[in-house]
């Protein structure tokens, strides 16, 4: 179970629900492991081995991160691992532990996140599923690339079932532009 160390209210929250990792107690190992997710502290007791996937969506519930394939493969799950888009699904806790974790919950708590606006002034969504993932990616190829090419936007590996990358490629484009504004 996680034991954030400064939000009791939190723990108690993610205690009072069974989940996975929960099953993982009896099996206690000797030391929890540490992570941040969106600026908060948590421990992690249970399987080293829990997908980070899991330990959002089942004992946190930020389910704002999906999961799609399971295997790496389609981007669903990607979130921010020190600032780098990552699979979650594909990312042991014990991988993931002394890092910090953002999700598309953590990405602004204020406003939109720039990238977040440009994708609704494209209207890029169809069943949204992907959405997230989509955005944490971009927000990721944007900080390395702020002005991006078709062939650095054509890097971005998320799958997107209803097809909506014609519209992804114009909103990673507006990002950038809103971006580059922001830091005038
Ligand atoms: S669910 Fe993680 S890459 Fe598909
Ligand atoms: S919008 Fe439906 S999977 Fe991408």
């Amino acid at each position: 179970m996680p034991t954030p160390p400064e939000h009791r209210t939190e723990s108690a929250s993610a205690e009072s629900v069974p989940t996975e990792s929960a099953k993982h107690t009896s099996a206690r190992p000797p030391a929890s492991l540490p992570i941040t997710i969106n600026g908060k502290p948590y421990f992690h007791d249970g399987d080293p081995q829990m997908p980070l996937l899991w330990f959002l969506r089942d004992v946190l519930r930020l389910t704002g991160t999906k999961f799609g394939c399971g295997v790496g493969a389609c981007g669903a799950c990607t979130v921010l691992i020190d600032g780098k888009a990552a699979r979650s699904c594909t990312t042991p806790m014990q991988t993931a532990a002394e890092h910090k974790i953002t999700t598309i919950e953590g990405l602004e708590t204020t406003a939109l996140h720039p990238v977040q606006q440009a994708w609704i002034e494209e209207d890029v969504a169809q069943c949204g599923y992907c959405q997230a993932g989509q955005i944490m990616a971009t927000v990721d190829l944007l900080h390395r690339k702020p002005k991006p090419s078709e062939e650095d936007i054509a890097t971005l590996s998320n799958l997107c079932r209803c097809g909506t990358y014609p519209r992804i490629r114009r909103a990673v484009q507006r990002a950038a532009e809103l971006l580059r504004n922001q830091d005038k």
